[in-house]
């Protein structure tokens, strides 16, 4: 059973289901004047759709809305249990550095202040391609620390791309936590970049651990990309913790979810130009 804090559900029926439902073009059954199989055939392409695009007469928010609507609350609950098997020593978030890549409507963000809520301080950078996702994502996570669930230290912030964000100083031996939440399944993903781009960030974020939590459908079309992406975190260090699959029964209906963890091990050798006093 997943550990939903009761503030979730009515948060997300306020953010998320009322203005849908509430819409004029929501009418006889439909969402948004659409029928849910060509939502999620067209408007959410699987949740693989290019966000920032128009189709029909849904905006780019539509879209993202309707993501969140049809997709979200399945993957929170993934996530949740997850964080909660996977990561039971949740002291690890303190003064962690979390980089969500593919953060979609905040999903992991909404999963791990569930679990982890203003007990831990840490840094959360989402990182979404599509900007309608991140413009939704600021507006949940606001809402958020609008309910006092996160610490008022905690940082929450929304990015395009990881190349180019600032993490600021580098670290000590905090951990840096990836997320990798349905991502794999996209075929804008390259998986080349992904794994450099991943390495390159955890080595700018500091010399700390670093933890990556793998989730995904276990549909074999949906997981084509693992094998490789896998061989490619092995040659960078990183050590495949746990791999399975399983049947998760807590959303509407039963799912086979395929997770993995991976650790990297802190870097013990600091440059020596690093150095400061
Ligand atoms: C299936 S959704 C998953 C969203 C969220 N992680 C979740 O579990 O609900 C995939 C997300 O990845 C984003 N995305 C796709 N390709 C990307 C890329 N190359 N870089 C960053 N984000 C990407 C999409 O815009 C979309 O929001």
């Amino acid at each position: 059973m997943t550990n939903r804090q009761p503030w979730l559900d009515p948060m997300r029926r306020r953010l998320i289901l009322d203005p849908i439902v509430n819409d004029e073009r929501s009418v006889s059954g439909t969402r948004l004047g659409k029928q849910p199989g060509w939502i999620f055939q067209h408007a959410i392409g699987g949740g693989q759709a290019d966000f920032d695009q128009w189709i029909e007469n849904l905006s780019p928010r539509d879209r993202v809305m309707l993501y969140a609507l049809f997709n979200q609350k399945a993957h929170i609950d993934e996530l949740i249990h997850a964080f909660d098997k996977l990561l039971v020593d949740l002291e690890i978030f303190q003064d962690a550095t979390v980089i969500d890549i593919g953060c979609g409507p905040y999903t992991a963000g909404l999963a791990l202040a569930n679990v982890v809520g203003s007990r831990a301080v840490y840094r959360y950078f989402g990182i979404d391609r599509a900007l309608s996702m991140c413009a939704f994502a600021e507006e949940l996570a606001a809402e958020v620390r609008a309910l006092g669930e996160l610490d008022e230290r905690t940082e929450i912030s929304f990015h395009q791309e990881i190349d180019v964000i600032d993490f600021g100083r580098r670290r000590g031996t905090q951990v840096t936590v990836f997320i990798l939440s349905y991502l794999l399944a996209s075929d804008t993903i390259d998986v080349d970049t992904l794994v450099a781009e991943i390495d390159r960030a955890s080595k700018r974020v500091g010399l700390g651990p670093t933890v990556l939590l793998y989730t995904n459908s276990a549909r074999e079309e949906a997981r084509a990309a693992y094998p490789k992406f896998k061989k490619l975190m092995v040659d960078a260090g990183f050590t495949e913790h746990i791999e399975a699959k399983e049947t998760f029964a807590d959303s509407d209906k039963l799912r086979e979810i395929h997770y993995a963890l991976y650790v990297r091990r802190a870097t013990l050798t600091i440059p020596i130009a690093e150095f400061r006093i």
